[in-house]
């Protein structure tokens, strides 16, 4: 059986369910978070280490500008409503990306909230936030370049944003779309890779516990036979 210490999730498919439920692509948006709630509380029911969710990329400001408010709005309301009950829960917060590139107030929710939760031991739930896979290697490459280290497989894994942390051990995309969009390209280099029909807002925990036991017994061979 394969321990699952990381998972990452590609939550796809808001939009297209509030379009389909509601008419309004924000409102699916809104659904979503209870499906973000459902499984961190799944993640810290199975005991794994760390949930990495894909919240905002660093090609989503192509969007429309009253949706980009919108989503940025529902994170500080969400930050807000709930810090108290994340902290309750034991769950450390982290946000990667270029989070110096967003709105100052939400800067200061997000340090505020990491701050909170920095002695917190049960889950590390990071938020992708303006995060893109490819901006996130250059400026690894940059730091490398500042220290005068060795440019080699050790030292780009320890100036990444996920330092510290093992690589995932599975991705889950919902909203029945095969591709990475520019996530984590580098760390999913071995992750086991599954692509959910659902649209994020409709998964539910029983579909993330399916998932869970078909990765548990998968051969995973790291070039190994
Ligand atoms: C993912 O859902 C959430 C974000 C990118 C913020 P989408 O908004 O991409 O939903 P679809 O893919 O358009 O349905
Ligand atoms: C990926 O979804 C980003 C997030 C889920 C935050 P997108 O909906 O932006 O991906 P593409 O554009 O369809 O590849
Ligand atoms: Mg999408």
């Amino acid at each position: 059986m394969n321990p699952v210490k990381h998972v990452a999730i590609i939550m796809d498919g808001n939009g297209r369910w509030g379009v389909k439920h509601k008419k309004s692509r924000n409102a699916g948006h809104r659904a979503g978070l209870n499906t973000v709630d459902i499984i961190i509380n799944q993640c810290i029911h199975n005991k794994i280490q760390v949930l990495t969710l894909y919240a905002f990329s660093s090609e989503n400001w192509k969007r429309p500008k009253n949706e980009i408010i919108f989503l940025f709005k529902l994170l500080e309301n969400f930050l807000k409503k709930k810090i108290n009950k994340i902290i309750e829960k034991d769950i450390k917060l982290k946000f990667i990306g270029e989070i110096n590139k967003l709105p100052i107030k939400l800067q200061k929710l997000i340090k505020l909230s990491e701050k909170k939760t920095i002695n917190k031991k049960s889950l590390q739930v990071n938020i992708a936030l303006n995060y893109g896979s490819k901006v996130e290697l250059i400026n690894t490459i940059k730091k490398i370049k500042q220290k005068k280290i060795k440019l080699n497989e050790k030292n780009i894994d320890q100036n990444l944003y996920t330092r510290h942390l093992p690589d995932p051990d599975m991705l889950i995309r919902t909203g029945n779309t095969h591709r990475l969009s520019n996530f984590l390209l580098w760390q999913l280099s071995y992750t086991e890779i599954f692509f959910e029909k659902k649209l994020w807002p409709d998964f539910k925990g029983k579909d993330f516990n399916k998932i869970l036991n078909k990765f548990k017994n998968i051969k995973r061979n790291f070039g190994s036979i």
